[in-house]
C-alpha cells in the first residue's frame, strides 16, 4: 500500500457519495451493533464513522476507497502505525505459546520489569485490559492505602467510562463567579449519584482551587487524579509549576497524586509526561501506545502502595496478562524505547514541523487558533493566541464550529485527525506526510478566512 496523498481542486467529490458505503455499512450494522459502534466517541463529528477496509503505516482505506493520511491511530495506541512488522511477529509469536491459562507466563514479569526501568514513579506494576480498568484499580489502591474516601478529579478530564470517575468530562459550561464550587456531573444516564458522591471535581491548572481544597478538607482525600496533560479535550498543557505544585500540595496533606498517562504514556518520553515534565506521581496509568493496537494497560507506582494488592485490595482480569498482550508490549517498548527513546523523539520533531506549519498558516490567514501539546501529540484549538486556554471552562472561549468544520474538511481531502482536532503522530508517519498535511491544512484555513 503506497503512502495516502490529500486531494484537491477537481478531484474532490460531493460529501454524499465520498461517504456512502460508510453511510450504508453503518446502517446495515444498525440492525443489530447498538448504534452501529462499540464506542460512542465514534459517532462524533460532521461527517460518518469511517468503514476501514485496510490500514498499513500512517494510511488508511475506507470502503469508498478514499485513502487518508491517519493521525487519529486508534485515538493513540498505534504509535508504530498500522500494520507494523515487530507488532505483527510478536502476535504470531505469541499464538505460538497460547494465550490465556489462568497461571502465569514469564512474560509478565519481563515486561513489568521493562516498565520499571523506564517509568519515574514505577517500582511495582499490575496489568489491566484497558485504561478504564487501570484506573478503577488505581483509584481503589489510593483508598485503601490511605483509609480515606475522597477522590478528586478535574473537569474535562477523562478517566475512562466506569461509574466511579465518568463524572465532568464535558460538564456544561458556568458562570465565572461559579467556577469554584464546580458540581460533579454525570456523563452518562443509568450512574447513580451514590456511584460518585466521593468524587469531588475542581477546574485544572488553577493553583488557588486545588490549594484551598486541600487545606480544607485534605485529610479526607486519598487521591488526586488528572492527566498530566488534558488530552480529552483538545490538548491543553499544565502551565508552569502546577504540577510541581499539586506534587507538594498532596505530599503535605498524605493524598496519592495519581496521573492518568493512557494517553502521554510510552508517547511523550518512555517515561511518559512524569519524565518529560519531572514531576512524579505516586500512582500511573498506562494503556494505548503501551502495546500498539493490542488491548493492554497497567497501573504502576510506589512499591507500598501496590503491595495492597497483597493486603486486602482485589483486582481480577480473565486477560490481565494474556500472552498477546504482554508479547506485543515488549516489542512495542523495544521499537519506541531503546536508544533513550529515539524514535519517539523523532515522532516528537516530526510532529514539531506540523505544529510551526499550523502556526504559520494560522497566523497568515488570521484565524484565531492557538496550537497546544507536544510534537507526539498536538491539538489545534480555534481560540485567540493572545490567551492560551488553560482549563475545560476556558473551552467557552474556543469557537467549537470552525473546529468541526476544519476536522471535516481535512477528512474531505483525505487528512484523518480526532474529532477534537487532535494529532497523534507514530513512526510511521513521513516527512511528506508531514508536508501534505500541512498544505492541506493551510488551503482549508485560507478558504475558513475567505468565508468569514
Ligand atoms: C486519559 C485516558 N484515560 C483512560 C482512558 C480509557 O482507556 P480505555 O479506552 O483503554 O479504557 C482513556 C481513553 O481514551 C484516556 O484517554
Amino acid at each position: 500500500m503506497t503512502e495516502a496523498k490529500p486531494v484537491s481542486g477537481t478531484n474532490l467529490q460531493k460529501i454524499s457519495d465520498r461517504y456512502s458505503e460508510s453511510e450504508r455499512l453503518l446502517s446495515e450494522a444498525r440492525r443489530y451493533l447498538a448504534a452501529g459502534v462499540s464506542s460512542n466517541a465514534r459517532l462524533v463529528g460532521k461527517r460518518p464513522p469511517l468503514f476501514i477496509t485496510h490500514a498499513q503505516g500512517s494510511a488508511l482505506i475506507d470502503a469508498n476507497g478514499n485513502r487518508y493520511i491517519d493521525y487519529v491511530i486508534g485515538l493513540g495506541p498505534m504509535i508504530l502505525g498500522h500494520r507494523a512488522e515487530a507488532i505483527e511477529t510478536a502476535i504470531l509469536e505469541s499464538l505460538a505459546i497460547g494465550q490465556v491459562f489462568g497461571g502465569q507466563s514469564s512474560l509478565e514479569a519481563q515486561l513489568a520489569a521493562r516498565i520499571v526501568d523506564l517509568v519515574p514513579c514505577a517500582e511495582l506494576v499490575r496489568f489491566t485490559n484497558t485504561g478504564t480498568e487501570a484506573d478503577l484499580l488505581a483509584v481503589r489502591l489510593a483508598r485503601a492505602f490511605t483509609g480515606r474516601p475522597k477522590i478528586i478529579k478535574f473537569e474535562g478530564h477523562y478517566h475512562g467510562w466506569g461509574d466511579g470517575l465518568a463524572v465532568s468530562i464535558k460538564p456544561p459550561f458556568v458562570q465565572a463567579d461559579l467556577r469554584n464550587s464546580v458540581q460533579t456531573h454525570p456523563e452518562s444516564l443509568g450512574m447513580t449519584p451514590s456511584s460518585y458522591e466521593d468524587v469531588n471535581v475542581l477546574p485544572w491548572n488553577d493553583l488557588d482551587a486545588i490549594d484551598a481544597y486541600l487545606n480544607w478538607q485534605g485529610q479526607t482525600v486519598a487521591g488526586v487524579i488528572m492527566e498530566p496533560v488534558m488530552c480529552n479535550n483538545g490538548v491543553i498543557t499544565p502551565s508552569p509549576g502546577y504540577l510541581e505544585k499539586v506534587r507538594e500540595l498532596c505530599t503535605a496533606c498524605g493524598a496519592l497524586l495519581i496521573f492518568d498517562e493512557v494517553i502521554t504514556g510510552f508517547r511523550l518520553a518512555p517515561g511518559g509526561a512524569q519524565e518529560r515534565l519531572g514531576v512524579i506521581p505516586d500512582l500511573a496509568i498506562f494503556g494505548k501506545a503501551l502495546a500498539a493496537g493490542v488491548p493492554m494497560g497497567c497501573v504502576a507506582g510506589r512499591a507500598d502502595v501496590m503491595d495492597m494488592l497483597t493486603q486486602g485490595v482485589m483486582h481480577g482480569g480473565t486477560y490481565s496478562g494474556n500472552v498477546t498482550g504482554l508479547s506485543v508490549g515488549l516489542a512495542t517498548l523495544e521499537q519506541t524505547c531503546t536508544l533513550g527513546g529515539q524514535a519517539l523523539k523523532t515522532l516528537d520533531s516530526m510532529g514539531n514541523q506540523l505544529i510551526e506549519r499550523l502556526e504559520e498558516s494560522l497566523k497568515r490567514h488570521r484565524i484565531a487558533g492557538q496550537v497546544q501539546g507536544y510534537g507526539a501529540h498536538f491539538g489545534l484549538l480555534f481560540a485567540p493566541r493572545e490567551r492560551r486556554i488553560l482549563n475545560f471552562q476556558d473551552l467557552r472561549l474556543v469557537d467549537r464550529s470552525a473546529g468541526d468544520e476544519f476536522v471535516a474538511k481535512m477528512l474531505d481531502v483525505g487528512v484523518r485527525i480526532t474529532s477534537r482536532a487532535s494529532y497523534f503522530l507514530s513512526t510511521a508517519h513521513t516527512s511528506s506526510n508531514i508536508q501534505d498535511t500541512a498544505e492541506a491544512a493551510d488551503a482549508i484555513l485560507a478558504e475558513m478566512a475567505r468565508q468569514k
